[in-house]
């Protein structure tokens, strides 16, 4: 097996475990196939265990926990079981989770979400795509009764590991559109036209809050995709329902989803969610909730300006939308806007518009994806729901 050196004697990042190494952390960056298995050792040879190795990457070498004595397939067999165990545990009366959370689980660059019978996979590692054949056996032996695998492996991500994009069925049937029950909530899922796997699971637990506080409420769900907080306000006894979502394949859905669960007071509305909030401030239409659940805003450190300017964009005519002792949920899933700065962002447009905010509850990506202490990366979902007065 092929040794990498670092130039240094040790990552202080690393010795409390994160799993990256970057490319210019490398004594040499050997042309070896991107995805080998590599022993890596410090400056001075300690050995630092195996790892995926990608020389066109920056994230050159993904640390994988094992030694080399260790076999790299039971490993990944026996930690996706241990994913599995922890989701049951998490989520006993579901069946649409996160199996696999990458990194977090000790799996670099693979993710796989579970909706009922069918699960989608997306492989974001070199190192990971060597399995992808693989990945599918694993599967079907843990869950004996799962019906289709799709590879939906288009990401940005890939291009950063030099990998192809492509959509693949690797077992079984994926039909056009199933219909799945998350959070006792029915959604017809279309896994070909579905953004990311298919539904947010990462809201999960952010969503049911939604229904608990939304009893005779008039709510607005901006970026709504699919309906899921729609969905939710409205079995929460929202007195009306309004989403808003650039994409009308998503809206289609949501609308399907609305009549799905016999609801019948939603109004879907395909516009970009900035230019609706300001006509309805412009035309003085008031709401009780306004839930927002943008796109990211930016995926790299070099846009974080615009995306802060974009946030306090929608959060101020949020708030000069919602009705006095009404509430706004607000969320960032941009990994490069950590949780201080998007409340200053929240703090600073409340002041400006002479609002006090009361925050009534802080969310964040549901557990079944688990944070690891020691990547700041795998956290990327704030969400806070605050009660606004404005007397
Ligand atoms: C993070 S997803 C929202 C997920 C949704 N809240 C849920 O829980 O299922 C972001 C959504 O924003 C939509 N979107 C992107 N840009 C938009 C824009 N400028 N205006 C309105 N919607 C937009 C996308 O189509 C996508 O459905």
């Amino acid at each position: 097996m092929e040794k990498i050196r670092l130039r240094v004697k040790k990552i202080p990042r690393v010795e409390i475990g994160h799993l990256w190494i970057f490319s210019n952390e490398l004594e040499t960056v050997p042309k070896l196939e991107p995805g080998s298995i590599v022993e890596v050792l410090t400056s001075e040879g300690k050995s630092l265990g195996l790892a995926f190795y990608n020389p066109h990457s920056l994230i050159a070498l993904r640390l994988l926990k094992l030694t080399i004595v260790d076999d790299v397939l039971r490993s990944i067999k026996y930690r996706i079981l241990r994913a599995k165990l922890l989701r049951e545990k998490i989520f006993p009366n579901e069946n649409c989770y996160r199996l696999v959370y990458a990194e977090s689980d000790c799996l670099p660059g693979l993710i796989i979400d579970r909706f009922a019978d069918y699960f989608v996979v997306q492989v974001n590692s070199a190192g990971m795509e060597k399995f992808i054949d693989t990945i599918p056996k694993i599967i079907t032996e843990l869950y004996p009764n799962c019906k289709g695998i799709i590879a939906k492996n288009v990401t940005h991500f890939r291009k950063l590991e030099g990998l192809e994009n492509y959509e693949k069925v690797l077992f079984g049937q994926i039909p056009e559109e199933v219909v799945v029950t998350e959070s006792g909530v029915k959604y017809i899922l279309n896994f070909y036209q579905a953004q990311k796997t298919g539904l947010f699971l990462d809201q999960k637990l952010n969503k049911r809050f939604i229904r608990r506080i939304s009893s005779n409420l008039k709510v607005l769900d901006c970026y709504s995709n699919f309906g899921g907080f729609g969905l939710n306000a409205a079995l929460g006894g929202a007195r009306e329902v309004t989403l808003v979502d650039i994409s009308d394949t998503a809206l289609g859905y949501a609308r399907r989803n609305f009549e799905l669960n016999g609801l019948k007071n939603g109004n879907f509305v395909c516009m970009d969610a900035l230019d609706f909030l300001r006509q309805e401030f412009n035309q003085n239409r008031k709401y009780d909730l306004v839930v927002l659940d943008p796109p990211s805003f930016t995926k790299s450190k070099k846009n974080v300006q615009s995306a802060i300017a974009g946030y306090h964009q929608i959060n101020k005519f949020a708030m000069r939308i919602i009705s006095d002792n009404g509430f706004l949920a607000t969320a960032s899933c941009s990994m490069h806007i950590d949780e201080p700065t998007f409340l200053h962002i929240i703090e600073e447009v409340a002041y400006s518009q002479r609002i006090t905010l009361k925050l009534i509850y802080r969310g964040g990506q549901a557990p079944d994806h688990p944070i690891l202490l020691s990547m700041p990366e795998t956290r990327y979902l704030k969400f806070f729901v605050f009660q606004i007065s404005k007397g």
